[in-house]
């Protein structure tokens, strides 16, 4: 019988999640299907409890229901525990529900694929939103020499600094503070998305410098405009963390890692298609 998955958000349309797990399953020959299924705020939790009653074997989460997601979960891997967000859900066999969060691995490991290995880097994160918190884990545990965030908000930032200290050189600077260049700039503010450019010293950012934006456009994003226009090393926006949180849910369900770099390819022309349109 084939196996049901979904992605729940609001609003869903523009999501790739079902064209990405359809590729997935057809390159991997799996028998499931992946629908994206919209829900109102007030019926989250009902509806997703359905969809796993009704045999659902595994589900995504998006914007704006993570948080929600977490707190309705039985059993939370640790990535999901200390992101505070959930993004990957299974039918456990008791019939209890299990979380993780696969966006910080899907962000990590394109930035090794971009720009190399982060083992040693001077990074920059900017922005303390949930999309911040989610990734600060992964790049800790890959040895980077410091990982400073920074946030519009500072208290924010000095929040996430008490929650992941801990783990590793991890410390919030105010933005007006920031006086020498990084190895690795990443942006997981949601300025963009709202036509919006952050505002930033110049001095974070020389010809050695990379840039990563979490969010994706068919042009260029302004984030990455002002990097290119500070002479970055290289700019990359962030469909490959779309894609490689995707990968890093399939194989948990499956059991088996996806190619990622067909769908990339494929979901490249179709945003080149639209900018021709
Ligand atoms: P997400 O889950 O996508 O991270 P969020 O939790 O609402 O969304 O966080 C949005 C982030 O983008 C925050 O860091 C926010 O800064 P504040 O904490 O100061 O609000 C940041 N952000 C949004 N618009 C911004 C703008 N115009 N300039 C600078 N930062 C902005």
């Amino acid at each position: 019988m084939t196996d049901k998955y979904a992605v729940f958000g609001n609003p869903i349309a523009q999501s790739k999640s079902p064209f990405i797990h359809t590729e997935f399953a057809k390159q991997t020959q799996q028998d499931l299907s992946y629908d994206a299924i919209l829900v109102s705020v007030d019926q989250f939790d009902s509806s997703l409890t359905a969809f796993f009653t009704d045999g659902g074997k595994g589900a995504n989460v998006t914007a704006p229901f993570k948080e929600q997601a977490f707190a309705m979960c039985d059993e939370l891997s640790e990535m999901a525990t200390l992101a505070g967000a959930v993004n990957t859900l299974f039918n456990l066999p008791n019939g209890k529900i299990g979380g993780d969060n696969t966006d910080g691995v899907g962000l990590v490991n394109d930035l090794e694929m971009l720009f190399g290995s982060l083992k040693g880097k001077r990074v920059l994160l900017v922005g303390a939103g949930g999309a911040a918190r989610g990734c600060i884990l992964p790049i800790l545990q890959h040895n980077v020499a410091q990982l400073v965030i920074c946030n519009r908000t500072h208290e924010k930032a000095q929040q996430l600094q008490a929650l992941f200290s801990e783990y590793g050189n991890f410390f919030a600077k105010p933005i007006e503070e920031l006086d020498s260049p990084f190895d690795l700039v990443i942006n997981s503010t949601s300025a963009g998305l709202s036509g919006q450019l952050i505002t930033l010293p110049n001095v974070i950012v020389d010809k050695t410098t990379d840039c990563y934006d979490m969010t994706y456009s068919q042009q260029t994003t302004a984030f990455n405009q002002w990097a290119q226009d500070q002479h970055a090393r290289k700019t990359a926006d962030g469909l490959g963390m779309l894609v490689g949180q995707a990968a890093k849910s399939f194989s948990l369900w499956r059991g088996v890692t996806p190619d990622t770099a067909s769908v990339m390819g494929k979901l490249r022309e179709s945003l080149a298609q639209k900018v021709a349109d």
